[in-house]
């Protein structure tokens, strides 16, 4: 069953949507690059710039994301849905809008507050917006680790789901966040 063009997501929000998904994936890749090069090597320090500058670029699309879906409606959900369903699918979606928020901020506090410069794409260098604090450093590393498992545990529950909407139960669901063809 396809998608009437009211029951889809607005271009904006579609193309806010994938672009996200796609640097989520490259930030994560960057991180698990990051992990296995040498400690103090050139290349993690660059793994590191990179994977900073994604997670920054996404916290700066997802702020606008947040804005617009404030001002712009979710498309109605037809009544395939159990009231459960469609509840469960709301949290984990807003639960990832949130985490997409808190990983860059904690990512760059723990830098931050260690006294490290946050650099974007090794061209322009963030201000530092704390005073140095070993303590606060650790606890926002932290948060950044816990993070990074409700990131792969909530992404793969709503990847998972959109999938079986697509292709076992045909619903439409899927179809609300593809490009128009
Ligand atoms: C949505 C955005 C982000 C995601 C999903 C993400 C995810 C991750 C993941 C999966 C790790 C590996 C953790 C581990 O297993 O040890 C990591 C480490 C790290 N991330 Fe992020 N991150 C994001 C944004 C950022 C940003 C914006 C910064 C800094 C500006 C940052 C700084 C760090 C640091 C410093 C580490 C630890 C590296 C090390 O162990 O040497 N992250 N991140
Ligand atoms: C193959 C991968 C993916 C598929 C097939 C997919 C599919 C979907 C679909 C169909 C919706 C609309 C659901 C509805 O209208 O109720 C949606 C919404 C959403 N997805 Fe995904 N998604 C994928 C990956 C991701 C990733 C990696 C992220 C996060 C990094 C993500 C974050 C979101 C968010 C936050 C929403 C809510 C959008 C809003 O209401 O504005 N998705 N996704």
């Amino acid at each position: 069953m396809s998608a009437p063009a009211a029951h889809v997501h607005d271009r904006v929000t579609r193309r806010l949507h994938w672009l996200n998904a796609v640097l989520a994936v490259v930030t994560v890749l960057l991180a698990l690059c990051l992990l296995g090069a040498p400690r103090h090597g050139e290349a993690r320090g660059w793994f590191l710039t990179l994977h900073g500058s994604c997670g920054i670029a996404i916290l700066v699309l997802t702020l606008f994301w947040v804005g617009w879906r404030l001002r712009h409606r979710s498309p109605p959900l037809r009544p395939t849905l159990r009231r459960s369903e469609a509840l469960l699918a709301r949290a984990t979606q807003i639960a990832i809008l949130f985490l997409l928020i808190a990983m860059p901020v904690t990512g760059y506090v723990s830098l931050a507050a260690a006294g490290k410069p946050v650099s974007l794409l090794g061209v322009v260098t963030l201000p530092t917006l704390m005073p140095e604090s070993g303590r606060l450093s650790q606890a926002a590393i932290a948060l950044h680790l816990l993070g990074e498992f409700l990131v792969y545990g909530l992404v793969a529950l709503h990847v998972a789901a959109a999938l079986i909407h697509g292709f076992v139960r045909r619903d439409g669901i899927l179809e609300r966040m593809l490009p128009k063809i």
